[in-house]
């Protein structure tokens, strides 16, 4: 670095700057000297155009487009704290309004007094609810006189990395169960009602799964714990971890096929949602809600004393960005009950196009289900009252009186007529399509790898993750796509024609080394290491040189995050 000439920072370009050619932009160590605004904003941009496409990764649940409108809401609230709760009344205010709005959409009883917080996502949301469960057990076992040693929580091997990040980081013994087939990959109520106890501090049901976007049977499980409670008296309260379904099943005609999962049930005691998924903010906010204060244990409340004011404070963040908040606040009142609806009909609407041409292709089979009849239409041959009844009685409680014609009347929520096309004919899930190749395919290329799918759509820019199903339906790999706001009638014609020709593509030049692709698949820095041993069992001199470079830059205190 000392052999590098030292040039000054005043450059006409960026691109004239020292960065462009003989130093290399610092990386681990901070630079003595700063360089114009100009040339990192430049240099930053131009690695960061590296990354994926936001609007093509149809990987993630959390949102990539929001309206201009409130963008600007959030960058002009961008300088200000949440945690500071005195100095910003008015984005409490809003915090609040947004915590009462989804406590009714999920079904608060009158006479309940809820309560809850915004997070900065779904997993500090899970980890306050389950940490309530875990204080109000303990609590009633002292009282009881009885141990507190042995604490479980119930989920599925479905459960997302939160969940089970609860259980280990707050000590509570995670009873993670198979799905299976049979149990459309979610939590299996048979094996609930097995493997409950005295020291069970509570159930997590997905409403949603990450996998596949299967609802679990909240209110199946409901019922098992209702028979457990009259055989033995042990009260075992449910959490519903609403990540993305909390705005999803609300909002459509399906809602969830029919049975309850939110505060109609007395046994759900909270429910989080994540506001930057299908709340459709940025990355940065959640929420959790409990149907009454009661199930939030007093002593997990901080009073905090600022400038004479007295704040309430239960989050593991203190400091975090309230310009998400207020965003999550607009969407709520511009798109309001209709608008959330019809993003979310449209949502799924597509992610039944894109299921049911993957499958006429002859070459994929879904996995997901939101494409499938609902029982009860094939069955009857028509949309059940009964499921446009519960939608249309919860979006007449969910919604404010002066939308509703009359007092308690639901004369402005309409409700689809039969024949109708909308998701209450279909199987009720998240807009996620997970596929696989199907059996007659495999059967007639068995040597074909269907990670190579994703491989070869990420060349074309799409990102479409493939992995395996949970343990004991790993064998089974899924690829999946995650239906968005965004994700547009002509984008989704694009992709399925992308994945039919890549899938083609694929049968045709099945003589192609695809062992190359696999190999394109980024690694982390501490893998790279590794595979750079490798190429110095080979003898490579270069990799030598580079395995000696890289050990030198490790000593000079190149260090490695994990997020
Ligand atoms: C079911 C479920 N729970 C929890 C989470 C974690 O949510 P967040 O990313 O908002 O922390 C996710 C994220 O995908 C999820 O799908």
């Amino acid at each position: 670095m000392s052999s590098l000439k030292e040039l000054s920072s005043t450059h006409l370009t960026p691109y004239n700057s020292r960065y462009a050619s003989q130093v290399r932009i610092p990386k681990y160590k901070m630079p003595e000297n700063g360089t114009s605004g100009d040339t990192v904003h430049a240099m930053l941009r131009d690695e960061l155009d590296l990354d994926g496409k936001p609007n093509l990764n149809l990987a993630s649940f959390v949102t990539t487009w929001m309206e201009d409108n409130a963008r600007d809401l959030m960058l002009e609230n961008v300088a200000k704290n949440l945690a500071d709760n005195d100095e910003y009344p008015a984005m409490m205010d809003i915090s609040e309004r947004c915590v009462s709005m989804l406590a009714h959409l999920w079904g608060v009883q009158s006479g309940e007094k809820a309560i809850g917080s915004p997070t900065v996502g779904s997993s500090e949301a899970v980890h306050l609810g389950g940490l309530a469960m875990k204080r109000r057990w303990q609590e009633k076992r002292r009282a009881e006189g009885k141990g507190t040693s042995n604490p479980n929580i119930i989920m599925g091997t479905n459960a997302q990395v939160a969940l089970e990040k609860f259980a280990r980081y707050f000590e509570v013994e995670a009873r993670i169960l198979p799905v299976s087939k049979k149990s459309s990959y979610r939590l299996d109520p048979d094996l609930v009602r097995e493997n409950i106890d005295e020291n069970t501090i509570g159930v997590f049901a997905i409403l949603g799964s990450t996998y596949t976007g299967h609802y679990e049977p909240v209110e199946e499980i409901s019922r098992v714990l209702d028979e457990y409670q009259e055989k033995t008296g042990i009260d075992i309260p449910i959490h519903v971890d609403a990540a993305s379904g909390g705005f999803v099943a609300p909002f459509t005609y399906a809602g969830v096929g029919g049975p309850k999962w939110n505060f109609e049930l007395p046994r759900v005691k909270s429910i989080n949602v994540s506001g930057h998924k299908y709340g459709l903010v940025y990355a940065g906010v959640g929420w959790i809600v409990w149907r009454d204060e009661s199930y939030l244990p007093k002593h997990l409340i901080f009073e905090l004393h600022y400038l004479g004011g007295t704040e309430q404070s239960y989050t593991l963040n203190f400091s975090r960005p309230g310009g998400q908040v207020i965003a999550q606040y607009y969407n709520l009142i511009h798109l309001g009950f209709k608008g959330y609806r019809e993003i979310m009909e449209n949502c799924l609407s597509n992610a039944r196009l894109l299921s049911r041409s993957l499958e006429a292709t002859g070459f994929y089979t879904c996995v997901s289900d939101i494409h499938r009849p609902a029982p009860a239409k094939s069955k009857a041959g028509a949309v059940t009252e009964k499921v446009k009844e519960a939608v249309a009685s919860a979006a007449s409680s969910a919604v404010s009186g002066d939308n509703k014609g009359k007092q308690g009347g639901t004369s402005t929520i309409s409700v689809p007529h039969i024949g109708e096309d909308t998701s209450a004919d279909y199987v009720a899930g998240l807009p996620v399509v997970a596929f696989r190749f199907s059996d007659e395919f495999k059967k007639e290329y068995p040597h074909l790898k269907q990670e190579t799918v994703s491989l070869m759509l990420r060349a074309r820019q799409w990102i479409i993750p493939n992995y395996a199903l949970p343990p004991n339906e790993d064998a089974t790999e899924i690829l999946r796509v995650v239906v968005r706001e965004n994700m547009s009638f002509d984008l989704l014609e694009r992709l399925i024609s992308d994945i039919v020709e890549v899938t083609e593509q694929l049968m045709e030049d099945d003589k192609v080394d695809l062992s190359i692709l696999q190999k394109q698949k980024r690694t982390r820095p501490d893998e790279r290491r590794k595979a750079r041993h490798l190429g110095e069992k080979q003898g490579a001199e270069k990799m030598r040189a580079n395995i000696a470079d890289e050990t030198k830059r490790m000593a000079e205190g190149i260090h490695r995050t994990v997020c």
